[in-house]
């Protein structure tokens, strides 16, 4: 397993990215390259950000994810597809009127929706307003036809999401995505909860790449051990450790 600690302030604070020598920062690291390696078969370029239930870490991942492989010179979209309690417009200080669900419905377009001057190589895609139809706009042909676009415009395109066990909204857009991480929250997160998630994706017919073990606690010297590369008892899921920071 390799080793994330989660801390924004460990990596961003003060407006910048300043903690490239964080343990946080090296596990995001490890993180992107593995998505690298998964990549050399298959494009891998749509991957979900999921877990089976609420508060696990999904946001905290996908957002961290999305900046670490934006500074390799990507272009690198975040979505946020968690259209029922949406947060990646307060990750990242952006305002939230018109957003994705805007997209599907046509009311604003691509260009200006993505905020593209706001992080360099970096572009977010808010919720924008909640629907009451969220499962519905995320499988529409609309939706399809939104993620086709952005493939085209973009590297990489990480796609925030709700839980698998609360709604089927992340089911249904694991089905657009070329490969799903699953959170999975140390100590908290149920065993039966993980593979009742991994049953849902795969049902959808998901490519479940691996796991993400968020708030491990790890501490100094551990940090060697757990930044090497293992198998995770998720399946045979890769997986990564993401340490709980002391805040
Ligand atoms: N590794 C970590 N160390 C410390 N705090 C963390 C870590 N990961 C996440 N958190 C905190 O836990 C809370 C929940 O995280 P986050 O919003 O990423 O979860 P989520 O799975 O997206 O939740 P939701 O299901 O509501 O979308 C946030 O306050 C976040 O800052
Ligand atoms: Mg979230």
């Amino acid at each position: 397993m390799t080793a994330i600690s989660g801390a924004d302030e460990h990596m961003y604070g003060g407006g910048g990215y300043k903690g490239s020598r964080s343990p946080v920062a090296e596990a995001y690291r490890v993180l992107r390259t593995n998505l690298q390696f998964a990549a050399v078969d298959r494009e891998l370029k749509v991957v979900l950000v999921t877990s089976p239930s609420p508060d696990e870490g999904k946001s905290t991942v996908a957002q961290f994810l999305a900046q670490t492989i934006s500074q390799t010179g990507k272009r690198v979209m975040i979505l946020d597809t968690d259209l029922i309690s949406p947060t990646l417009h307060k990750r990242f200080g952006l305002p939230n009127q018109k957003g994705l669900s805007s997209l599907i419905m046509g009311e604003t377009d691509l260009a200006t929706a993505a905020h593209p001057k706001a992080y360099p190589n970096l572009s977010v895609i808010t919720s924008g307003p909640i629907p009451p139809n969220s499962s519905e706009l995320l499988g529409s042909a609309r939706m399809k036809h939104l993620m086709d676009r952005m493939r085209e415009e973009y590297d990489m395109i990480i796609v925030d999401s709700p839980p698998v066990l609360v709604v089927t909204d992340a089911v249904v857009t694991s089905s657009l995505a070329d490969g799903v991480i699953l959170v999975i929250h140390a100590g908290r997160t149920h065993g039966g909860d993980v593979r009742r998630a991994q049953e849902a994706l795969e049902g959808a017919r998901a490519n479940l790449l691996g796991a993400v073990l968020n708030r491990v606690h790890l501490r100094g010297s551990e940090y060697k051990y757990a930044n090497s590369y293992t198998v995770s008892d998720v399946d045979s899921a890769r997986a990564v450790e993401t340490p709980k920071t002391d805040s």
